[in-house]
């Protein structure tokens, strides 16, 4: 019997004035875009800002619906509609930020399940690592480096070579 053990990092800083240009501009996208989510159930307002590696940025926000398992998360309206306008183009950094009235958010908000997965399909599709930057109510500001480390053991493409 073996026990493997993986480890996952990510960095910390305090503030936005701590991060690289390229960076607090993405983070301010973001915070844009959770402007204008709907969130008319959760009340849970989450903004995302990608950057490609043609240097453009797209954003997205929570879309809910009555029927609550149609609604979609931010992160994976900015990556679907990035993959659309531009297929194949590797994603460089997704910010993502949340914030809501109803109670107080003092880490940054992670990504769900789903959009790991889904931000691993074109991780590997481009070969490239993804930073993924996160922001909640507060000045605490996550980098991660890369899918795995939000999402070890993956699912992916290669699973599926006969
Ligand atoms: N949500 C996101 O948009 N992204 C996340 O990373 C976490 C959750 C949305 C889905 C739903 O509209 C609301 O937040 C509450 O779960």
């Amino acid at each position: 019997m073996i026990t493997h053990t993986l480890t996952v990092a990510y960095t910390e800083v305090s503030g936005i004035s701590q991060l690289e240009d390229d960076d607090s501009k993405l983070l301010k996208e973001a915070w844009k875009a959770c402007e204008s989510a709907y969130a008319p159930y959760s009340q849970f307002h989450v903004g995302a800002a990608l950057q490609l590696a043609n240097n453009l940025i797209f954003k997205g926000n929570n879309q809910e619906n009555a029927a609550y398992p149609s609604g979609i998360c931010a992160e994976r309206v900015a990556v679907f509609s990035a993959s659309a306008a531009h297929p194949g183009v590797p994603i460089k950094t997704i910010a993502v930020v949340a914030k809501t009235k109803v109670f107080n958010l003092a880490n940054p908000v992670t990504p769900c399940g789903a959009c790991r997965q889904v931000m691993a399909e074109y991780e590997m599709l481009s070969g490239k690592p993804i930073r993924i930057i996160l922001q909640g109510n507060s000045e605490k500001i996550w980098i991660i480096d890369g899918i795995a480390n939000l999402l070890p053991l993956m699912f992916h493409g290669g699973d599926l070579k006969k």
